[in-house]
């Protein structure tokens, strides 16, 4: 089939290269020249672990092509994704300026029919504003006889493991009110799943808001975990023996009961905020979200009060080792990362730092820039006479290190866990002050 994907960032370049990997004709279009000859190089603008290797192969073998030309990328096309960015404005409601600008652009430039999908994270109500905007265009060429539908088909796949959950999603939400629609997209989508059919099929609002409401609660069992665990610091309870306990319930699951500094990255701080103001458009008030959001924030500031409460207010003359600084394992995505909240707050009573991240270090140098920070490739090379040590990303080889080599290397052998790795028991034992979250050292 022949699809067109506007868009070529995270979720474009993903869902376009997995369709080609299918056998389908595709076109990434996206307006960043660099980005497009770099993708036609075989130059990726993200890390995404297998990503280049099938964007060089689909590339190679003619399925996958790069295009700035919206008109040429989506003149065979008979599916027409939009996957642009949607940040969240001033009030956190989402920005839709490059979705209905595409639109917008999409109305200016088809002929004959369409299926325009839209796979960016958008508010309920979106895919009518798409639908009134691409009319518009139409009608102003005097074409309004040229038909198109528009169906809400967004994306939840997770950054670090986006192709594996692109290949085999969980489900596939076609938010959709015409059948034949619906049938189309599902002859897309059958070549992702061999068993069950994993496409739910509803309405357009209801596909829109499932989105939000699926980061929501994500982000929801986060924030509660982590309010639980500033108890469990206050009551010498374990966050760890909490989890394990309701974990095993089936009712409540194992997933995303971790308690640490917070979520971050593009989507889960964006998608609650927009939630938080759409509720708010139409005149309730989303309580829980609004302290999901809270309990976020604090946990950040918890961690470097906690910080401080050891290593003393004025930091002036403080080295800080960093072990980690992308927003979470596998990316170099480094948007509303926890490091950079913790990093700034210590930052600003005087401490330096020596930070290595196995991918981050460039996108955190956008963000972080220089002062005070000095950005290694090696992650024993940062704690040669580091007073203490944050862990602020979970990678793996994190898990196991060298103690007695860390000991060894740092001025003094603290560390400030903000990932849970580490037994405070065994730290202990090792002879390390150790601090994590939701569990004290005895
Ligand atoms: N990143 C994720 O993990 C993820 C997961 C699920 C859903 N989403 C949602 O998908 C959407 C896209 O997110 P992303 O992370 O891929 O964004 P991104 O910022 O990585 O990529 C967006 C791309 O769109 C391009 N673009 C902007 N305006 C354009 C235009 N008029 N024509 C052509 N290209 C244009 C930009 O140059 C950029 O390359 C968002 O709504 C996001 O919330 C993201």
């Amino acid at each position: 089939m022949k699809v067109a994907v506007i868009g070529t960032g995270y979720v474009g370049l993903v869902t376009g290269t997995c369709f080609a990997d299918m056998g389908n004709d595709v076109w990434c279009i996206d307006i960043d020249r660099d980005k497009i000859e770099n993708l036609k190089k075989g130059i990726m603008p993200i890390y995404e672990p297998g990503l280049e290797e099938l964007v060089r192969r689909n590339y190679r073998e003619g399925r996958l092509r790069f295009t700035t030309d919206l008109k040429e990328g989506i003149e065979k096309a008979l599916f027409i994704f939009i996957a642009v960015g949607t940040p969240p404005g001033e009030d956190g409601s989402a920005d839709l300026q490059h979705v209905l600008n595409v639109a917008s652009e999409i109305g200016k430039n088809i002929d004959n029919y369409k299926i325009i999908v839209n796979k960016s994270t958008v508010p309920v109500g979106t895919a009518e504003r798409v639908k009134q905007e691409i009319q518009k265009e139409l009608d102003a060429r005097g074409l309004n006889e040229v038909e198109f539908d528009v169906v809400s088909n967004p994306e939840f796949l997770k950054e670090g493991d986006a192709i594996k959950d692109f290949m085999r999603p969980d489900r596939i939400i076609i938010g959709t009110d015409n059948v034949r629609t619906a049938e189309l997209m599902n002859e897309l989508y059958s070549s992702f799943y061999r068993k069950d059919d994993k496409v739910i099929a509803m309405d357009i609002p209801s596909a829109e808001l499932t989105k939000y409401a699926a980061n929501a609660m994500l982000a929801t069992r986060i924030s509660f975990m982590n309010e639980l665990s500033v108890l469990c610091e206050a009551a010498g309870a374990d966050i760890q023996n909490v989890r394990r306990g309701i974990g095993s319930d089936s009712r409540i699951g194992k997933d995303f009961l971790y308690a640490g500094i917070g979520y971050g990255g593009s989507c889960f701080p964006k998608d609650v905020k927009a939630l938080i103001q759409t509720a708010r458009e139409h005149g309730s008030e989303s309580k829980i979200l609004q302290s999901v959001e809270d309990v976020n924030k604090q946990q950040r500031i918890l961690f470097v009060k906690k910080v401080v409460k050891h290593m003393g207010e004025d930091l002036e003359g403080r080295v800080f080792a960093v072990w980690g600084l992308a927003f979470k394992p596998n990316t170099d995505d480094i948007r509303e990362a926890p490091s950079i909240d913790i990093i700034n707050g210590l930052r600003e009573r005087g401490a330096s730092f020596k930070a290595y991240d196995p991918i981050a270090i460039e996108t955190a140098k956008e963000v972080l820039g220089d002062e005070r920070i000095e950005y290694e490739m090696q992650y024993y090379d940062v704690l040669k006479d580091a007073d203490a040590l944050l862990l602020l990303t979970e990678w793996h080889h994190f898990r196991k290190p060298d103690f007695e080599k860390i000991k060894m290397l740092m001025k003094t052998p603290i560390i400030f866990d903000g990932r849970n790795q580490y037994e405070p028991a065994k730290m202990k034992e090792k002879g390390f002050t150790y601090f994590c979250v939701g569990r004290v050292q005895k």
